[in-house]
């Protein structure tokens, strides 16, 4: 997608130097830098430190560490190593998982000398993969807003949680791609963009996108979604997933369990974008089973932004000595979630309808 007009991914593979980049998140909106990925410890450092985030990217960074870990050294045990080191960075999203899994279970019988080419070759095919899907889930979640407009004659009110734009995947994403899309047919929207704290996704990333795609967008602290809602100032909501049970739980960004709640009390529809790599179809309660992670409490404590001399700068808003605990996923049953779109059309969020999507 654009960023001041030009064309950007979130992690290429550049042929011509053999290196890996990455936008460095961190420091938008404030500062595009890339930044390239050089050795096993510097992938495990981007996406637990989240230079990288975002369940889809994760998976292609993790892609791309394998094929790093293999220019280190194609032993297998340094591979399988390496592996659990990438795993080891961030506990939610399944596509972590997904992505290692991908490599692992594709290069058996692939000769010692060839590793490098064979894991870059798959890298670069999951990555091309996630811009397809997420292009499909933009193309069947478009429809909805679509029909929307039909019926009202007036921009749709959209409410997002967190960032599911083209950073956290590798272009379009998941929630925006279906705005994305709409956009691009003239649709008039209007998105309310959640600023998500602790770390501010919302703030820093999805209204950084939106703006330099030209979409209308209002920035609202966290709780104001449930007023809006009962004032009808929002026709839908759609949001990311970190890990989908295949019971239809989501597990998404803190906080998208409370918009979920407030959006059945209003009957307004709740949409979920799931590409199919973040459904977990092993896990059958999403309450009981998907681990969430929990950082540092200095997320909460503290706050990163401008300060009037442009220097970014960290500040404590908290009294010292304060414990702040710091869960960065919740779990929205399915119940709550009208459907799923997914690159392979729009599903209900039922055992059924996610089994179907298995291989
Ligand atoms: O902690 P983050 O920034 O990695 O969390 C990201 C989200 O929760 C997204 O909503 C999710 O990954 C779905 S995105 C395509």
């Amino acid at each position: 997608m654009l960023v001041q007009n030009k064309n950007f991914t979130t992690i290429w593979h550049d042929d011509e130097s053999d290196k890996v980049k990455i936008i460095d998140q961190r420091l938008i909106p404030f500062e595009l830098k890339i930044v390239e990925l050089n050795t096993v410890e510097e992938v495990c450092y981007a996406i637990k430190e989240m230079q990288v985030r975002g369940a889809p990217l994760i998976g292609v960074t993790a892609a791309y560490g394998m094929y790093i870990a293999a220019k280190e050294n194609s032993d297998f045990i340094y591979l399988k190593n390496a592996s659990e080191k990438i795993y080891s960075t961030r506990p939610t999203a399944v596509n972590l998982e997904w992505a290692l899994n991908k490599i692992l279970n594709n290069i058996d019988n692939v000769k010692k000398d060839d590793l490098p080419n064979k894991i870059l070759y798959l890298a670069n095919q999951i990555r091309e993969d996630d811009i397809n899907n997420c292009k499909n889930i933009g193309e069947h979640g478009y429809k909805l807003i679509k029909n929307i407009y039909e019926k009202n004659k007036k921009p749709v009110n959209i409410l997002t949680h967190c960032n599911a734009g083209w950073l956290a995947a590798v272009d379009w994403g998941t929630a925006l791609a279906p705005i994305y899309v709409a956009h691009k047919k003239n649709i008039p929207m209007h998105i309310w963009v959640d600023e998500t704290r602790p770390r501010n996704q919302g703030f820093s990333l999805t209204s950084w996108e939106l703006l330099n795609e030209n979409i209308p967008n209002s920035l609202i602290v966290d709780n104001v979604g449930g007023h809006l809602m009962q004032h009808k100032l929002i026709d839908i909501c759609i949001t990311g997933t970190d890990r989908t049970a295949s019971n239809g739980d989501v597990c998404n960004k803190i906080g998208t369990y409370l918009k979920a709640l407030a959006a059945y009390d209003n009957n307004i529809p709740f949409y979920v974008s799931a590409p199919i790599s973040s459904i977990d179809f092993n896990i059958k309660n999403g309450i009981l089973d998907i681990p969430i992670e929990e950082r540092d409490g200095e997320e909460v404590s503290h706050i990163v932004g401008m300060d009037e001399n442009n220097q970014r700068t960290k500040i404590k808003i908290v009294p010292d000595g304060s414990k702040c605990v710091n869960y960065a996923f919740d779990v929205t049953p399915a119940k709550y979630i009208t459907k799923f779109i997914t690159e392979k059309g729009i599903i209900d969020p039922n055992f059924p309808s996610i089994n179907k999507l298995k291989n």
